[in-house]
């Protein structure tokens, strides 16, 4: 397994995966690749009559900044309206000290000030619990090992590691975060325990039955946590079962996901793929399949991905290998990400939060500022034309063993860096350059892959890298010397791509003068303050479209000289169009965005809001614990 371009049959599939890519691209609609499939004909006979392919990004490019333009204006302007509007959403009164919250906001020109519905969906399970067993389940889950508890008692808060006692030096730097981020507010909080997550991954997953028929479960959690979870808790998994296992729990019983479950078990249906065969599935789709407009050019980012209704998916994704156990109990657990189905309640990413040199941008550590321009900034016209992305080989852990060459990463790194194929790729170029007349062209994938300057710096977790360790996962993938944060400004355009966890770099991207593009499965808390195609570009998890998205943007005079020799076209036809201006547009938002709503004051804003509506679930009486205005 691994590369790419070993088996001649999964070289035809990458093939017609990637026309297939292109043509959803083409007919920008959610649909089946077959059917798209279909239709390529007619589009390529309406592309040689010479009317030109519609490209689909400047829709997306206004789409965006029209919902964008509409998030910002229809943000509340005074606290009656704020109240207003959130008991239209959520169907009850906003928690006690709204007021106060309100006013934090317009002191530090909070912009968005009213799209919290995913904080909402973390907090709705635990509506269901009293008060009483709210607090329990606080404080027992912290007993479990990687989580801390935030406590705060008499208006002050202190990181607290119950099972070593008492302030714990070995705390995570997580929940030290998390104390930092709630302290220009704490005076005002009653006595309440957060337990933070210490890890990047997600922790709780609950199977669908117990979401839906809470009284399928231990209602009572005073028998102490080995009781709810019915013995001792194991920290990893121990081959006993994986990620992925509990994951398809959480999925409704009619999905694909569940169905391959009931398979394992019990008779194979025709069609059915039994799990052990489920790699080898994805493998023969080209380890890149595109089973539905969703993994194409979508509005949103692939949080929305559903893993339970695509479940062969689920070997590309790092984050089902873990090695570290998932919890099944519903317990609050505050973590900084979280991928489709997990329960964790969302709070920002101390990685954010704090200044560092790994991950800030404009950080100087030996003055101890952040300056509005990184020493490293380079002006645009100077930035080179290239896709850039260094990193680890992080991305999952090993349970079960022998997928790591399927993870995010390195199916990116091996995409990137192939420079031997003889195959050709369909990319969609203006032609002639510099117009917004586009067509289709044939072009060598080492071609593409001049415009991409990827490569892991470091090799971890690769001892059990299948086929020969750590010395098979060099071979097979593109290394080169790890660099300096401020050398990405270099470049025009900054991919991320999640690792074991999300991406802690995002925010340091966003901030500099470079264009982001971004692939990940994760929701994090500014998820519903971001506009893709706005503020970054978004990429789906198989990175089948980055050709086009760079032609689009960067593709010059040479790509035009290809399409050209196959299709020549007058140089009088269509109107200028600057794709490097567009791409520059992208840049400049993605800095303004993190420069107005992605700031440190408007996590504070995210995190106080969210410290009222766990504070209320804590409080005897809700209704006493809600705003009355
Ligand atoms: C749980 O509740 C559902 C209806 O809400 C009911 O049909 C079911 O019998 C209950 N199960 C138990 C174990 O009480
Ligand atoms: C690749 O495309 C070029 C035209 O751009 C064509 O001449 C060549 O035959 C193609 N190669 C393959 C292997 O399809
Ligand atoms: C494409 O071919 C046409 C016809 O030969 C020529 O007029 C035009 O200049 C060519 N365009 C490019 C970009 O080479």
């Amino acid at each position: 397994m691994g590369n790419l371009n070993s088996a001649p049959r999964r070289r035809v599939l990458i093939a017609l995966v990637s026309l297939t890519a292109v043509v959803l691209i083409i007919l920008n609609r959610r649909q089946n690749p077959d059917a798209s499939w279909f239709s390529l004909s007619a589009i390529s006979s309406s592309s040689s009559v010479d009317r030109g392919i519609a490209h689909p990004i400047p829709q997306l490019m206004l789409d965006a900044q029209t919902k964008f333009r509409a998030l910002v204006a229809r943000q509340s302007q005074t606290l009656d309206q704020a109240v207003r509007e959130y008991k239209k959403r959520y169907k009850r009164a906003p928690p006690q000290g709204f007021d106060k919250w309100w006013k934090f906001c317009e002191e530090h020109d909070v912009k968005v000030r009213d799209e919290y519905d995913q904080m909402m969906r973390d907090f709705e399970p635990f509506f269901a619990l009293s008060s009483d067993e709210m607090r329990r389940r606080s404080e027992q889950v912290a007993l479990l090992p990687s989580i801390d508890l935030v406590r705060i008692r008499n208006g002050d808060a202190k990181v607290v590691n119950i099972q070593n006692g008492f302030d714990d030096s070995e705390v995570s730097a997580r929940a030290r975060g998390f104390k930092v981020m709630i302290e220009p507010f704490m005076k005002e909080l009653p006595d309440l325990d957060f337990p933070i997550n210490a890890k990047a991954e997600g922790r709780i997953l609950i199977p669908w039955e117990h979401v839906h028929y809470p009284n399928m479960t231990k209602q009572d959690s005073s028998g102490g946590v080995e009781d709810m979870l019915g013995g001792k808790f194991i920290p990893d998994w121990r081959g006993d079962s994986s990620v992925w296992e509990a994951f398809r729990r959480t999925c409704p019983p009619t999905s694909a996901a569940r169905r391959l479950y009931s398979a394992t078990v019990a008779q194979l249906e025709s069609g059915q793929i039994p799990m052990n065969l489920l790699s080898a599935q994805a493998e023969a789709r080209g380890k890149a399949p595109v089973p539905s407009g969703d993994f194409s050019f979508q509005e949103d980012t692939d949080d929305h991905f559903s893993f339970c209704d695509h479940p062969e998916i689920h070997v590309q994704q790092g984050h089902f290998f873990s090695d570290w156990r998932t919890i099944p109990v519903l317990y609050p657990v505050f973590s900084p990400a979280k991928a489709p189905g997990f329960a964790d309640i969302l709070i920002p990413s101390h990685y954010y939060y704090a200044s560092t040199k790994r991950y800030t941008y404009g950080w100087d550590p030996v003055r101890e500022v952040i300056k509005e321009t990184d020493d490293g900034e380079v002006r645009w016209n100077r930035k080179k034309d290239l896709i850039f992305w260094r990193g680890a080989t992080t991305g999952g852990g090993s349970s079960p063993p022998g997928f790591i060459a399927h993870y995010q990463r390195h199916r990116f790194i091996r995409m990137t860096s192939d420079v031997t194929s003889d195959k050709n790729r369909t990319v969609v170029v203006a032609n002639p350059p510099g117009t917004n007349h586009y067509v289709a062209a044939q072009v060598p994938i080492p071609t593409l892959n001049t415009f991409i300057d990827a490569a892991f710096t470091k090799a971890v977790g690769c001892s059990a890298y299948p086929g020969g360790g750590c010395e098979a996962m060099r071979r097979e993938h593109r290394f080169a010397d790890a660099v300096l944060l401020n050398e990405h400004w270099k470049y025009k355009y900054l991919i991320d791509v999640d690792g074991m966890g999300y991406s802690a770099r995002f925010m340091g991207f966003l901030a500099s003068e470079s264009a982001v593009m971004k692939n990940t499965v994760y929701l994090e808390y500014f998820s519903e303050w971001i506009q893709p195609w706005l503020h970054f570009i978004p990429v789906s998890q198989n990175y089948q479209e980055i050709y086009n998205i760079y032609s689009y943007f960067s593709g010059g005079e040479s790509l035009a000289q290809i399409a050209n020799a196959t299709n020549p076209v007058p140089p009088t036809i269509g109107r200028k169009h600057d794709g490097d201006t567009q791409l520059r547009l992208i840049a400049k938002a993605g800095r303004q965005w993190k420069k107005t709503i992605g700031r440190k004051v408007d996590m504070e804003a995210y995190v106080y809001r969210l410290c009222l509506e766990y504070a209320r679930l804590w409080a005897d009486d809700r209704d006493e614990g809600s705003f009355k205005g």
